[in-house]
């Protein structure tokens, strides 16, 4: 199957920047994937997503979304997406719902009505069901935008992107400002719309252990690619993992793995010993001295992630 999403060498220089916002990167979607971006602030994350959404043009490269070039063919594109933007581009003198009504119709879905329950039943249904998902209420969807909190809003904003179901769902982190509950509400409601098929869910994040499942993860830096693959490959490439032992007779030990070949560092709890997953039945055969602790640990992708960041460009 042909990439839902391509990306070629695309360049994006805000007018009278004196670097490249977005600096030459390249990468496919598979479709019906889960498709993480991540990076520290200002590493052109937003910056690609707008490009991708049609809301800011490209100044060099190629971007081909569901078939459509971005530039070539913006409302093609359009048709085919959900956006959810970092910052909330809602109207606060409607009421929650009429945002989400507003947004149904200009999409073509339902026909306009004036009054929430002249709706179609269909679209009631779907609305209903998107406010639970997120914990609105249907008190809430009446009331005016302008009285939201910022947490309300954001969930708001999940509501309206999701009740036509798009091909591609843009999410430029689309939890921040979310409680504990309505995160983990979003991501079950997320997982159940990529288990039915037919959507990539296309993520931004700060959030890390948000991007573990994801099918492919890109690190941006500087506008630049920094890496690429899955959570596990991103791991297996950098963070090393580890044991630390521990024995009443320190020295022993650490002579012990000084004959066994083995390189360690020591501190006052203990001896830290890298080692891979595989190998660590073979470490602790080899040893005699009496152990008093072992702890084994495994790299969590936020540790792969500090560790590229800090890599000499
Ligand atoms: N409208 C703009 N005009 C000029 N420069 C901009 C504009 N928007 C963003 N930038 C610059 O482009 C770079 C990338 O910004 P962008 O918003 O894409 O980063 P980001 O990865 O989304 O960061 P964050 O995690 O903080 O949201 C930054 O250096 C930023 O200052
Ligand atoms: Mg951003």
């Amino acid at each position: 199957m042909p990439p839902i999403i391509q990306v070629e060498q695309l360049v994006k220089r805000y007018r009278k920047a004196e670097q490249n916002a977005v600096d030459g990167v390249s990468f496919t979607v598979a479709p019906d994937s889960f498709f993480a971006l991540l990076g520290p602030n200002g590493a052109g994350k937003t910056t690609a997503i707008s490009i991708l959404t049609t809301t800011l043009t490209p100044t060099s490269g190629l971007v081909v979304v569901a078939g459509h070039d971005v530039v070539q063919d913006p409302d093609a594109v359009r048709r085919q997406l959900g956006i959810i933007f970092q910052k909330p581009s809602l109207d606060l003198n409607l009421s929650a719902e009429e945002n989400v009504r507003l947004h149904a119709v200009l999409y073509g879905l339902y026909p306009w009505r004036p009054f929430y329950r002249l709706m179609p039943a269909a679209y009631r249904k779907q609305v209903d069901e998107l406010a639970a998902v997120v914990g609105l209420t249907s008190a809430e969807m009446g009331q005016a935008v302008r009285t939201f909190s910022g947490g309300m809003k954001r969930k708001l904003e999940i509501v309206r992107s999701l009740i036509h179901r798009p091909r591609v769902l843009f999410l430029d982190e689309p939890t921040t400002g979310l409680d504990p509950a309505s995160r983990r509400g979003l991501w079950e409601y997320l997982g159940q719309v990529r288990a039915q098929g037919g959507t990539t869910v296309f993520l931004t994040t700060h959030y890390l252990e948000e991007a573990e499942d994801a099918d492919q993860i890109c690190i941006l830096n500087h506008g630049r690619v920094v890496s690429m693959g899955t959570a596990e490959t991103i791991k297996g490439d950098l963070v090393q993992n580890w044991v630390r032992l521990d024995a009443a007779d320190r020295d022993a030990l650490a002579a012990e793995l000084t004959a066994l070949g083995r390189a360690y560092e020591r501190d006052g709890e203990g001896l830290t010993v890298p080692v891979e997953a595989a190998d660590v039945h073979a470490l602790l055969r080899g040893i005699d001295t009496p152990l008093t602790r072992v702890t084994t640990h495994t790299p969590t992708l936020e540790e792969a992630y500090l560790e590229i960041l800090e890599r000499p460009a």
